[in-house]
């Protein structure tokens, strides 16, 4: 059997697809618009763990109104690395209710839509007065299931990105930008 070989940060990447000066201008002007359009209330973010740990930490500290925040942790199974399968499982629920609670959904990329489609069913059963999607990326070629998107960082085309929370095998989730991963790195690590 051969080593997998560690990766390389610098050298698995082929192209810097969103630079981490575009990422922060776009969550500053998130942070606006959420803030205006909830003028006057509160709003609980919603985040999935682990990817969207960086935005969520970015795009809370660009929001003016009181925020509470929660966090949940899925995992898709019977997939691949890089494809989801649509098969969805808690491993860390709501740690508080939503009930009568104006939520907005943290996420950082949506691309068949199988796991978000299956959150949204999940968190409209506990009540939220209002419930709203965020997410930094929109993959929307392999889109499968309708999803409407309220607050959208960027779309990007249908490549497999890394960065900024996104991770391949739970690496380069700490590169600060979003980047497209050369392709021999899926086969060697
Ligand atoms: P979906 O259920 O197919 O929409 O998949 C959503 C989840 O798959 C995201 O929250 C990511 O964890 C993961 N994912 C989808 N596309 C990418 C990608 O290009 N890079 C890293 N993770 C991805």
């Amino acid at each position: 059997m051969t080593a997998l070989r560690e990766p390389d940060l610098v050298n698995d990447v082929a192209e810097i697809l969103i630079s981490a000066d575009r990422i922060q201008s776009k969550v500053a002007e998130l942070g606006a618009l959420v803030s205006s359009d909830y003028a006057g209330r509160s709003v609980t973010l919603v985040s999935v763990l682990k990817g969207s740990l960086p935005f969520m930490a970015d795009l809370m500290r660009a929001i003016t109104i009181p925020v509470r925040i929660d966090l949940m942790e899925v995992s898709s199974y019977g997939g691949t690395a890089t494809e989801s399968s649509g098969l969805v499982r808690i491993l860390k629920d709501l740690s508080s209710s939503i009930d009568g609670k104006d939520v907005l959904i943290v996420e950082d990329i949506i691309d068949t839509g199988l796991t978000l489609n299956y959150l949204v069913r999940y968190l409209r059963g506990k009540n939220p007065t209002s419930l709203r999607i965020c997410s930094l990326l929109d993959k929307p070629a392999r889109r499968l299931v309708e999803i409407r998107i309220d607050y959208l960082g960027f779309t990007i085309p249908d490549q497999f990105v890394v960065g900024y929370g996104l991770d391949y095998g739970e690496h380069y989730r700490n590169l600060p930008f979003i980047g497209v991963l050369k392709p021999e790195v899926y086969t060697a690590l």
